[in-house]
């Protein structure tokens, strides 16, 4: 049986413990998977070895990815910005966006990484060329102004699935609360994924 100065103590403690999992679970934090990169509310990796569609989407799925897809304009200037400092001189880029399997004459082109259809398509000078292939690289063009190779912003640009170019995966965030738990004689600090 419990004496009375127990129970009190008993009581406090559950007190304390409750405030200190209130407090410390409206914490939360999020975190990219290792080798990814936070960019806009995303994990994005970017691989320069050139591989043809097929191989890049094969690459990010066994990274538990996925080819990029582009949501709006505010992701877009995300990458545009990150994509020249991780590979200064990468022009092309495979993303997720793809026709496989439309025959009607009105392209509709998808990120097979999501299945949504691309709704936001922001698409280089003279493109869609719906002819050169059925898959959509991010490209930039290059040109010499002044002695120095300059890059233009990466934009869509359809290219046959099988030619080569490098690749962006992305992951999603991975989002933990931090909680505080007690015991006996410590206190210690629990990730606990959402
Ligand atoms: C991260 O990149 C390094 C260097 O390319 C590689 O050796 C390592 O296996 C990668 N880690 C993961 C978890 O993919
Ligand atoms: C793009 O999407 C993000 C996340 O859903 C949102 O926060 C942002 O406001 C959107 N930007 C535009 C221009 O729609
Ligand atoms: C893509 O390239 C391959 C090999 O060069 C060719 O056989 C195929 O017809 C091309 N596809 C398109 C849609 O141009």
């Amino acid at each position: 049986m419990m004496s009375l100065p127990k129970i009190v103590c008993f009581a406090l403690l559950s007190l304390a413990l409750g405030q200190l999992y209130q407090a410390a679970s409206t914490e939360t934090v999020s975190v990219c998977p290792t080798n990814f990169t936070r960019v806009a509310d995303k994990c994005l990796l970017a691989d320069n070895s050139w591989k043809n569609w097929y191989d890049s989407d094969r690459h990010c799925r066994s990274l538990n990815a996925g080819l990029l897809s582009i949501k709006n304009q505010t992701e877009l200037k995300a990458i545009q910005e990150w994509l020249p400092v991780v590979w200064p001189y990468g022009t092309e880029f495979w993303t997720a966006g793809n026709k496989f399997g439309e025959t009607k004459t009105l392209i509709d082109y998808y990120w097979q990484s999501t299945g949504e259809q691309a709704l936001y398509l922001p698409w280089n000078q003279g493109q869609p060329t719906p002819a050169s292939g059925d898959c959509l690289v991010l490209y930039a063009s290059v040109s010499m102004s002044t002695g120095q190779m300059v890059m233009d912003k990466h934009l869509l640009t359809v290219k046959n699935c099988t030619q080569w170019a490098g690749h962006i995966c992305q992951a999603p965030l991975q989002q933990f609360t931090t909680q505080l738990c007690l015991n006996p004689s410590a206190v210690y600090e629990a990730k606990v994924p959402v």
